[in-house]
């Protein structure tokens, strides 16, 4: 069932939104070649814990780490490593989940790590810009289909592809609620329509590849990658529907 917030659950959701935000504002500063990938993992846990945040991640279905951290070939779900160091031309997702007061925030980003090629640079722009595309679609009375639909067709006109086998979500106070928000448009009769109203509230986080849209998963069991081993980005925020459009809850204060 689609669970839909009140603005007193809106104003907390965005309170636990602003420490995704600020996570996310922090490790910006910190991204560039030579850093490992924990002591990203450890700067954010940090910044949370100290403003009585919880690590939304930490724990989840066993997950290891506080952040996910995928460079690259990783899609998503890369675990922050002590021996993981980012080198020049890498680029690299980062995604955070906060609790704060019962309700969660979710939102990730990918960043070039130094100089990068003008085709990861590309992807970087096409992906960050397909985000913005959907929550500006976000608004009372839209299908939610629509919204996939944004998303796929303005990646593909671009070369890119986007994954099938990881959605976006409604969220609350729990992480992933009703309903999927799947980057694609899901053949007719897969899937019930949703018309969006206000005080649903949706992760949205596109994951659009170079090359194939194949995913799978590494050894460690989250990790998953690209299957040609090209480059994937993604972007997510946490947005709420409201009277007349959408409010990003993950937006720097
Ligand atoms: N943003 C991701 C999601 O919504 C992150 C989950 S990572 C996990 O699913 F470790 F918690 F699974
Ligand atoms: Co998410």
């Amino acid at each position: 069932m689609i669970q839909y917030k009140s603005p007193r659950e809106i104003k907390l959701m965005r309170e636990a939104g602003k420490l995704v935000a600020g996570s996310l504002e922090l490790v910006k500063k910190m991204v560039r070649p030579g850093i490992k990938t924990m002591d990203l993992d450890r700067t954010v846990e940090k910044y949370v814990l100290a403003r009585r945040g919880e690590l939304a991640f930490k724990g989840y279905r066993g997950y290891p780490g506080n952040i996910c951290v995928s460079i690259n070939e990783e899609v998503v779900h890369g675990i922050p490593d002590e021996n993981r160091v980012l080198k020049e031309g890498d680029i690299v997702s980062i995604d955070v989940g906060v609790k704060y007061k019962n309700y969660y925030g979710d939102a990730a980003l990918t960043l070039p790590v130094g100089r990068i090629s003008a085709a990861a640079q590309k992807l970087l722009t096409v992906t960050e810009t397909v985000l913005t595309k959907a929550i500006d679609h976000l608004a009372p009375e839209v299908k939610l289909s629509d919204v996939s639909a944004v998303i796929q067709n303005f990646v593909e006109k671009n070369g890119f592809s986007v994954v099938r086998s990881f959605v976006g979500h409604g969220i609350g106070s729990t992480m992933h609620e009703e309903p999927q928000v799947p980057n694609y448009v899901m053949p007719p009769g897969e899937g019930a329509e949703v018309i969006l109203k206000p005080g649903l509230v949706l992760a949205l986080e596109p994951m659009v590849n170079t090359g194939t849209s194949d995913v799978e998963v590494l050894g460690n069991s989250w990790t998953v990658v690209t299957k040609d081993r090209k480059l994937s980005a993604h972007f997510e925020h946490t947005a709420a529907v409201t009277g007349n459009g959408s409010e990003i809850l993950t937006r720097p204060a």
